[in-house]
């Protein structure tokens, strides 16, 4: 396991205002998420686009809306697919609410942010008109990601780097081996596994330790309306307990895109299941070489647990 290397080689300085999209199904925790992305002024999000994932694509759209009225901000929306590649859509409404984001009232929605094209065109038209290279980052399934390297797999060369949480180095969240991001679709992480596009995974081995715990929410509860929001939030999500620690899988990958020493990140080659009649969804993070392929992935593989409580604190801190 590289340490002080990989640090190294994952310490990224991050420029300011770097252009971004975010792909999401909120869901509770992509709503930290975007908290976190939203106010860093190193970060100029672009665009968010809504896949299927945790609940439809109308209730997860509803659900950005209601969170850019609640801190007023104003960034594009567009709405993407509403299944997966070929299978039947699954939910994770046992964790986040039948509306995909329970435990708080949210007044009103910003439908006017809605764009009219899919969101695999709105991505397309950023990526090619942008000067600069811009950094996608998918915390739901990777459908509209997969889409869009099919119908425009020149936009490759546009992308400085797609962070997504999603897999596993060990065992799953949804199924035995398989991780819900990845599960929902894994004909689409396998295109986009195999799309050479500059890939940081981040998955459930630092998902799982990046833990809120009953101190953190004491603190949120004080903060500001953004930390009663989530609090309220987190009464009603199950991704992990109130007691041990509440797990924030989306809020890593935007704290690797800000804080990446924050992780130990291995280069790997990666693939996934799409075959496995009880292992589909499964990842397979090659990090010893047994299968001889190329590397095509930077994968974190430990986290700063302390450092994560920090960060989490003092971004929702900045929500203001
Ligand atoms: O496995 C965790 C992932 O699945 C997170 O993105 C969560 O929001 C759900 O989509
Ligand atoms: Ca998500």
């Amino acid at each position: 396991m590289l340490h002080g290397s990989s640090l190294k080689e994952g310490k990224k300085k991050v420029k300011k205002s770097r252009k971004v999209i975010i792909d999401t199904d909120p869901g509770i925790d992509d709503a930290i998420a975007i908290a976190a992305a939203l106010f860093d002024e190193r970060l100029d999000i672009k665009l968010f686009t809504t896949v299927a994932g945790n609940v439809s694509v109308d209730k997860v759209t509803k659900n950005l809306l209601k969170l850019l009225a609640f801190w007023d901000k104003e960034v594009p929306v567009a709405i993407g697919s509403d299944r997966p590649l070929l299978r039947e859509a699954i939910n994770a409404s046992d964790i986040h609410g039948s509306t995909g984001m329970d435990g708080y009232e949210f007044p009103e929605s910003k439908y006017e942010l809605l764009t009219k094209n899919h969101a695999v065109i709105e991505m397309y038209k950023v990526l090619m008109e942008s000067k600069e290279k811009t950094t996608i980052v998918g915390i739901g399934p990777l459908t509209n990601i997969a889409l869009l390297l099919r119908m425009y797999p020149e936009c490759v060369e546009r992308v400085e780097e797609l962070i997504i949480m999603g897999g596993s180095l060990a065992r799953g969240n949804y199924g035995v081996l398989s991780e819900f991001n990845i599960a929902a679709d894994p004909e689409a992480a396998k295109i986009v596994f195999e799309s050479k596009m500059p890939l940081t995974v981040v998955g459930l081995d630092v998902g799982e330790k990046a833990l809120v715990l009953p101190e953190e929410r004491a603190t949120l509860q004080k903060m500001n309306k953004t930390g009663d929001m989530i609090d309220h939030l987190f009464s009603a999500y199950r991704g992990g307990s109130l007691d041990t620690g509440l797990k924030m899988y989306d809020g890593c990958a935007i704290a690797y895109l800000l804080d990446p020493e924050m992780f130990e990140v291995r280069e790997s080659y990666v693939t996934v299941e799409t075959q496995g009649l009880l292992t589909a969804g499964a990842t397979l993070f090659d990090l010893d070489g047994y299968l001889g392929k190329e590397i095509n992935c930077r994968v974190c593989v430990d986290i700063d647990e302390k450092q994560f409580r920090r960060w989490f604190l003092e971004a929702i801190r900045k929500c203001d």
